[in-house]
């Protein structure tokens, strides 16, 4: 029996940075597909009214997404608006009476995890909204200790089915492609181990800085901001075995295996770096020893993979944006043919994104002619649609039918912090490094073994 579909949406911080460029553009298309047609409730403090709210609307789908006069003045139908603030009793009154019939609103927590007990705690006490859901945002915690907290502090309110702890990383067509190419295809299964694959790389780059989030960025850092959340993720769906049956339930079951298979991390694989410059953007302290580059080894204890390095890293003002898996198979066994360099092997790689999601296989061919010397060539799908469902469509989508596949189940989030709780002390030392490069000379040490790391392209 599918779930009941929420009839409202509410959505804490309606006047903040993320809706604007991720929330609404999202409502927008869900209205254009006629995914959408509930109340959608604004909540904010700062004494704005539903006329400037619809104005905050209409210039934030005008800046990040094109604008659609039609499904945007179905959304102004749509929206309400409760001023107020989170601390008062009389904001959550005004929420309800908002809320008129609907049973079953979606709460959506697009505030500062610093504001998430208060509200909660409101919701708590609302007298009209019995089969309520809730979305929080990413970072979920700091920590393990602060996650477990949070963890603690909604399921005083909320069933962990009600729950929807989003990676908006889950919601990209492009890491779904990436399961979806694992589980529907029988050629890979038999040289997806220990036993053909070699190495494995996730490289998340971007060729910009932190862009006028200094403020936040200082709280996180690179570790905190992608690492514990999005890469491992793709980390999970990698490694991960294929789910025993269907729903939600098997599939991140699985993940957690992966999650408690990898080996807490130590210093000793982990290098940090900062670009130059970072310490004079707005909102970061002069001193600061945020790392907005990581790159690390991880090692997961299992039969399937033991002994395979997993390498990770992300950075901002790299020269590329774009993140790529390359999983690189083991030479032949034998060099029948005396070309092959020793760097040279098969590999796999996946292109996440943006704009471009791709798989292509790394191969030798022989070059045409007499002798025998072949060239490396890539045999490569490249599947990029206009209409394309963006990650927050999608899992907004997916929290008001009450389907929590793609999101942080609590045990998966803890395990996830659980790995990189040990380095978040910031105590293995900063490295600088010029915009525009791959990070610290550091990072390369770390993988020379099995043939360095293989940078992304820009994409075309
Ligand atoms: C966010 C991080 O979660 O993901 C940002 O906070 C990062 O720092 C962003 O830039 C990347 O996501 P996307 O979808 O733009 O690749």
């Amino acid at each position: 029996m599918s779930a009941p579909i929420s009839d409202a949406l509410v959505l804490f911080g309606a006047t903040g940075d993320l809706a604007g460029k991720k929330i609404y553009p999202a409502l927008q298309q869900m209205i254009r597909r006629g995914d959408l047609d509930v109340p959608v409730i604004g909540i904010a403090r700062g004494g704005w009214d539903l006329e400037r709210l619809r104005g905050y609307v209409r210039a934030s789908l005008e800046k990040h997404e094109g604008f659609d006069a039609a499904a945007f003045a179905r959304l102004s139908d749509l929206l309400r608006f409760v001023d107020g603030d989170y601390n008062d009793a009389a904001t959550f009154a005004r929420l309800c009476a908002a809320l008129g019939t609907a049973q079953r609103p979606l709460f959506y927590l697009a505030i500062p995890p610093s504001m998430f007990p208060i509200v909660v705690d409101g919701l708590g006490k609302l007298p009209c909204a019995a089969d309520s859901r809730v979305v929080v945002e990413k970072p979920f915690g700091r920590s393990l200790a602060s996650a477990q907290h949070l963890n603690r502090t909604l399921h005083q309110v909320f069933d962990e089915a009600a729950i929807f702890r989003i990676d908006h990383y889950l919601g990209k067509e492009a890491v779904q492609n990436l399961l979806f190419f694992r589980f529907a295809n029988s050629f890979l299964e038999p040289i997806w181990n220990r036993n053909y694959v070699e190495s494995v790389q996730i490289t998340m780059a971007e060729a910009f800085g932190v862009e006028g989030r200094g403020l936040f960025y200082e709280e996180v850092g690179a570790v905190r901001d992608v690492i514990q959340n999005h890469l491992l993720q793709v980390v999970a769906i990698l490694a991960m075995e294929p789910p025993v049956g269907n729903g939600s339930g098997p599939l991140r079951d699985e993940k957690v295996k992966v999650f408690r298979a990898i080996r807490p991390l130590t210093g000793r694989s982990l290098v940090r770096g900062q670009y130059c410059g970072y310490r004079s953007e707005a909102g970061v302290a002069p001193d600061s020893c945020v790392e907005t580059f990581a790159a690390m080894q991880i090692h997961l204890d299992s039969w399937r993979w033991q002994g395979v390095p997993f390498f990770i890293r992300a950075g901002k003002h790299l020269p590329v944006t774009a993140t790529e898996v390359v999983v690189a198979l083991r030479r032949p066994p034998q060099q029948v043919f005396p070309d092959a360099s020793p760097a040279q092997s098969n590999y796999l790689r996946f292109r996440l994104g943006p704009r471009q999601v791709a798989i292509a296989i790394g191969a030798r061919v022989k070059r045409h002619g007499t002798e025998n010397v072949g060239d490396e060539i890539e045999l490569y799908v490249c599947n990029t649609q206009d209409d394309e469902m963006e990650a927050y469509e999608r899992l907004i989508g997916d929290a008001m039918k009450g389907d929590a596949t793609l999101f942080a189940r609590e045990d998966g989030v803890e395990a996830a912090w659980r790995i990189v709780d040990p380095i978040l002390d910031k105590k293995t030392p900063l490295r600088d490094y010029e915009p525009g490069t791959w990070g610290p000379a550091e990072a390369g040490g770390m993988i020379s073994e099995v043939g360095g790391w293989r940078n992304p392209q820009a994409a075309g």
